[in-house]
């Protein structure tokens, strides 16, 4: 019997001090102290004990009721200190909404606005080969203008000759060649994705950064409706009132070429720190899709014309929102990237 005694009172206390809730604990009440309990039990076997053993019995169980009485109505005591605690009146703790990266935000918003005038999204690979990369693109092998695009090289065999070594493209411009080598004209493509130079990384460089590439193929385009997809494009990204201006450059793949500005939108073209006080600021590449690069994709020239364009995502985003510095977008810093709804 006094064994038992210790092992149910071992367990009951063992059981309340474990007790999660109110609802626990008064089971636990039911249990150990209830009219069915073991303790009742033990108690209603006092009258066929004898004479001392009962005194004995009866001091024992009932100090075990006792003390597990006590031990729930502590537990229930703190139980209502916590609830205490627990002050209603205070703000709620915010809650954070995950939410689209920047650049993710950004190229989205570009790609959508061609889009809405008939641009499809087409994304390209970014393990490219030398053909894609260079050579269809009027960037011949051992050509001055392949350093321009310093590229990082992968160290797998080539597939045959013509594709060459393979490596990470360099340019969304190869982009270009996959579509025009599958698909017939007429064709309008916006194609956005991660391109990567072995840059040594500064507040202007990364490794890896994003571009966007457009073009579009088909008889009798000309450079007027390059200017004009371009102005709607810009008017719909900067705002209404921001201006173009088209330079001269040169590009291999596209004659004539041009790098296209738009008026500084801090100073409205006044000249002020941001654009080095020329009131310009350089958004992109572009130009009419080289003969050459038609001929390598098998479409005629003389029946075919194309413009194309290349811009940069972290650029663009960069002046838009006026940040300085490039390393910002791939820090992940939580208080960086939730200044940001696009
Ligand atoms: N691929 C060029 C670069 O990475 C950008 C570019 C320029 C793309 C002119 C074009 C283009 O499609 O026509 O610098």
């Amino acid at each position: 019997m006094q064994e038992d005694i210790k092992k149910i009172e071992s367990q009951a206390l063992g059981e309340i001090n474990n007790a999660k809730d109110y609802r626990r604990l008064d089971e636990l009440r039911i249990k150990y102290l209830g009219r069915k309990s073991q303790i009742n039990q033990l108690f209603s076997k006092i009258p066929q004990l004898t004479q001392e053993e009962r005194a004995g019995l009866g001091r024992r169980l009932n100090s075990l009721k006792e003390a597990v009485s006590k031990a729930i109505e502590d537990k229930m005591k703190d139980f209502t200190a916590k609830d205490k605690a627990i002050d209603v009146t205070l703000p709620a703790d915010e809650i954070y909404f995950g939410r689209k990266h920047i650049l993710s935000a950004v190229s989205e918003r570009i790609c959508n606005i061609f889009e809405k005038i008939g641009f499809v999204v087409v994304e390209g690979t970014e393990t490219e080969d030398e053909w894609h990369n260079f050579s269809a693109l009027n960037i011949p092998l051992e050509h001055p203008s392949r350093e321009a695009f310093d590229t990082f090289y992968l160290d797998i065999s080539a597939r045959n000759s013509k594709s060459g070594k393979y490596l990470l493209r360099s340019h969304t411009s190869p982009s270009q060649i996959r579509v025009m080598e599958k698909t017939k004209p007429p064709f309008a493509v916006i194609s956005p994705g991660r391109v990567y130079r072995p840059d040594k990384v500064d507040a202007s460089h990364s490794f890896m950064f994003h571009q966007v590439e457009g073009f579009c193929v088909d008889e009798g385009i000309k450079f007027s409706h390059l200017k004009g997809v371009l102005l709607h494009f810009a008017k719909n990204f900067f705002g209404n009132d921001v201006s173009l201006r088209f330079r001269p450059h040169f590009f291999p793949f596209t004659e004539p070429s041009a790098e296209v500005d738009i008026s500084c939108m801090i100073c409205k073209g006044a000249g002020c720190s941001v654009c080095s006080r020329k009131g310009w600021l350089e958004i992109l590449g572009c130009g009419m899709i080289h003969p050459n690069v038609l001929k390598a994709c098998r479409i005629n020239p003389s029946k075919y014309s194309g413009f194309a364009f290349g811009m940069g995502v972290e650029r663009i985003t960069m002046l838009k929102y006026g940040i300085n510095d490039i390393r910002l977008f791939y820090e992940n810093d939580i208080r960086f990237l939730t200044q940001f709804y696009e």
